[in-house]
């Protein structure tokens, strides 16, 4: 049988390789409904080569011009934010890929797990932002939820080595990002061209910039705490520039188990579409012979705030980590439109993360009131800087 696959956002990074994987998969695997936010060529373009039956456009704007695009083939066009909910509804479809960024794709993710779908997850800002409703959401109702984060993909094949029990600690890899090895002092000064230059992935600039911050490791500490149900003490960063060891688990008897591979994004998306099958890949073969050393050090909490944060948020509970995600995404985006420096964006969130009152037990409502009240205070805050 082959199996129908929902790619939200398409377009970008993650999206980009799912379609090359799914290429050399072959005819087991077809692609059923594709999305953008606005990129409408590229989405156009890549309906004409996989001819899904769906494709969705979240910025209502483009919506018309896609249209355009498409008026020749078979295809219905949903559109608007709910078009990503429907895409991820679609009764035919078996598994959602979920490469959108941030927590935009919170309502498609959850519409996804309603459906009982199974879910390979690339976007972590809703689990972040509700990882307990999340993965209960999914538990109820039959859906099955895999990493594709490099790093969650390596913890879900390390931990089959034993029982979630027999788990002592996970330990999180990290690059360590552009500004591995700098002070405090030196990252004052940072342009966004210097935080854009990671030394080892090619990804979308919001998770580069994440990368940069840490904010990006501290997401997956708290991705880590719901995906695997693991106290947040029991979750450690390791950092390991070269990026061959993609996480590892210690176990109660004292073994680690890790898991290796080039720094390739293909080899995790493709684990989370073949799961529980391992198939060819098209990733390059990991050769340790070509390299001399694997080295590992403790990460900077004084430089890197943000990790010493992510632990606080997860103990706070309720809507902490969803004031922690927004106030991320909305300084970010700051960011990269050149309204702040780059050390605004971690003291952003600390000021909006003291200022919030926590709410503990929180709705997905409750969950999005705070994702927007924190987005709010980081415009003002901005603007009024501007204005001073
Ligand atoms: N890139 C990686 O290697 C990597 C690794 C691990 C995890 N992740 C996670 O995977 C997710 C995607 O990362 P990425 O690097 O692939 O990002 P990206 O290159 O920026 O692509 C983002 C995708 O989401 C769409 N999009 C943007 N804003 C949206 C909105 N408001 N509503 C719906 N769709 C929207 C984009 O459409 P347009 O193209 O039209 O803007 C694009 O298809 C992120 O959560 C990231 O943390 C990425």
């Amino acid at each position: 049988m082959t199996k129908q696959i929902a790619i939200l956002g398409s377009t970008g990074s993650i999206g980009r390789n799912a379609l090359r994987v799914i290429d050399a998969l072959g005819p087991d695997y077809s692609v059923i409904a594709l999305s953008a936010h606005s990129n409408v060529e590229l989405l156009a373009e890549q309906a004409r080569l996989y001819k899904p039956k769906f494709v969705a456009v979240t910025n209502p704007d483009y919506a018309g011009q896609l249209c355009e695009f498409l008026g020749d083939l078979d295809v219905e066009v949903l559109t608007g934010p709910n078009g990503l909910v429907e895409a991820a509804e679609i009764e035919d479809v078996d598994i959602v890929l979920t490469a959108v960024v941030g927590a935009a794709g919170l309502p498609a993710v959850f519409a996804a797990a309603r459906c009982g779908k199974q879910l390979a997850v690339a976007n972590k800002e809703p689990l972040v932002v509700a990882g307990e409703l999340l993965m209960s959401e999914a538990r109820n109702n039959g859906g099955v939820i895999l990493p594709v984060d490099s790093e969650h993909s390596a913890i879900f094949q390390a931990m089959q080595s034993g029982t979630r029990e027999e788990v002592n600690k996970i330990i999180l890899t990290a690059s360590g990002g552009p500004f591995r090895g700098t002070t405090a002092e030196d990252i004052q000064n940072v342009t966004l061209e210097q935080a854009l230059a990671h030394p080892v992935w090619n990804m979308g600039p919001k998770i580069t910039v994440d990368s940069a911050t840490m904010m990006n490791k501290a997401f997956e500490i708290i991705e880590a705490r719901w995906l695997f149900d693991m106290p947040v003490d029991k979750i450690e960063v390791l950092i390991h520039p070269e990026s061959i060891i993609h996480s590892l688990v210690e176990f109660v008897d004292g073994s680690v188990v890790a898991q290796l591979g080039e720094p390739d994004m293909c080899i995790p998306i493709q684990y989370a579409l073949t799961y529980p099958q391992r198939v060819t890949g098209i990733a390059k073969r990991l050769r340790l012979d070509k390299i001399s050393t694997l080295t590992f050090e403790k990460p900077d909490l004084e430089t890197f705030r943000a990790l010493r944060l992510a632990y606080e948020v997860v103990r706070s509970g309720g809507t902490a980590a969803a004031v922690f995600n927004a106030a991320n995404e909305a300084a970010v985006e700051e960011f990269l439109a050149g309204g702040i420096e780059f050390v605004t964006i971690v003291e952003l969130i600390e000021y909006c993360l003291n200022k919030h009152d926590v709410k503990t037990s929180a709705s997905v409502e409750e969950l999005l009131e705070a994702d927007a009240w924190a987005r709010k205070e980081v415009k003002f805050k901005v603007q009024k800087s501007i204005k001073a």
